[in-house]
């Protein structure tokens, strides 16, 4: 009997289910209630410390609900991506999950898994133009313009300065969210011309290097005639403050963050880093996974949103998002237990 694949749509809104339901045909046999569930989860890359912790509490929920979990990463080649994901296939998992390098280019993966009967998820960042079966992330523009309401309430003069910005990779559709929120606040200022923006560009592949890079020609041309940075995660804060330690303009410039990454977490508290964004892993893992599982037995799966892809509105599961200080860091990810006190303080004088 041909997987059935059954989600229900419900808007929560209006409190009525509206209803969609996809049935996915192919090869695959629906699973009884004892069968071993196996995920295939296809990662971009393992870089950036979160996608390790992503990692871990999914296979961690997934083995508590008695699922297997194949793990690929593809170190941002979407060659080799294509290829993880053509090798879960024939090791016949029953679902898919895919943080895609390339938005774009994985909608091939898509294709694959469905030519095999094989349902996937999107998991943080969307694959655009596919039938994808289900998208799990956070609400990716909410978390730009958080970043850059952060900067502009920060600036030495609140409203008013000159900023840099460095922007995610091109090929992360998250990347391109991240900087329409931020966008959306900044516009204001710039069109009255309260904000200037001095210096702009993508750090390819989010690489630290490709950061520092950008900052490093920033300074050449305006030295320290600048007042912050408009990082769009942790591992580009990183190489943006490398290049300011350099120069001795650290803890001297607003810097912005993402992923409350233990060193940035360090860096607040030590005061080279200004803020972060937290979001909550265990939540979207967790998420996840159960809905992964549900997905792999055919279960019907509830999803309270949609995001539009290009093709299709993806039923969709969006988690929040917090900002993150030095003011409110304890209240924030210690107390959650995303980073122990001890790591986050250490090194630091005041505790
Ligand atoms: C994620 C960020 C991450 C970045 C680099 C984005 O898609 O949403 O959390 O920092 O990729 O890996």
């Amino acid at each position: 009997m041909k997987l059935r694949v059954l989600i229900v749509l419900v808007s929560c809104v209006l409190s009525v289910i509206t209803g969609l339901v996809l049935a996915r045909g192919g090869s695959a046999t629906e699973k009884s209630e004892d069968d071993t569930v196996v995920i295939g989860l296809s990662l971009d890359t393992l870089k950036e410390a979160r996608w390790q912790t992503d990692r871990d509490l999914f296979v961690k929920r997934a083995g508590e609900l008695g699922a297997k979990v194949l793990v690929q990463s593809a170190n941002s080649d979407d060659a080799r991506q294509v290829s993880d994901v053509e090798k879960l296939i024939t090791n016949q998992v029953d679902v898919l999950v895919v943080v895609p390098h390339d938005g774009t280019a994985m909608a091939k993966a898509v294709r694959m898994a469905h030519d095999a009967g094989v349902p996937v998820i999107a998991y943080d960042r969307i694959i655009r133009d596919s039938d994808l079966d289900l998208y799990v992330s956070f609400d990716n523009v909410r978390v730009g313009r958080m970043q850059a309401q952060y900067l502009v309430d920060h600036l030495p003069t609140p409203g008013k300065g000159r900023i840099i910005r460095i922007y995610g990779s091109k090929t992360d559709n998250n990347a391109k969210l991240f900087k329409q929120g931020q966008d959306e606040v900044l516009e204001p200022y710039i069109k009255r011309g309260d904000i200037e923006v001095i210096f702009e560009d993508w750090a390819e592949d989010w690489k630290q290097e490709n950061a520092k890079k950008i900052v490093n020609a920033a300074i050449t041309k305006y030295q320290d005639n600048f007042d912050a940075i408009l990082a769009s995660n942790d591992g580009t804060a990183g190489g943006a403050i490398q290049a300011l330690l350099e120069e001795g303009y650290a803890g001297k410039k607003l810097v912005t963050g993402q992923d409350a990454e233990l060193v940035a977490c360090q860096r607040i508290v030590q005061g080279t880093q200004s803020m972060t964004i937290y979001k909550p892993l265990k939540t979207l893992a967790t998420k996840g996974a159960e809905l992964a599982v549900k997905l792999a037995k055919g279960q019907p799966v509830v999803a309270t949103q949609t995001v539009n892809n290009g093709k299709i509105d993806v039923p969709a599961a969006l988690n929040d998002v917090i900002t993150v200080t030095r003011e409110n860091i304890d209240k924030t990810v210690i107390a959650d237990g995303f980073h122990s006190r001890e790591d986050v303080y250490r090194g630091t004088a005041a505790k």
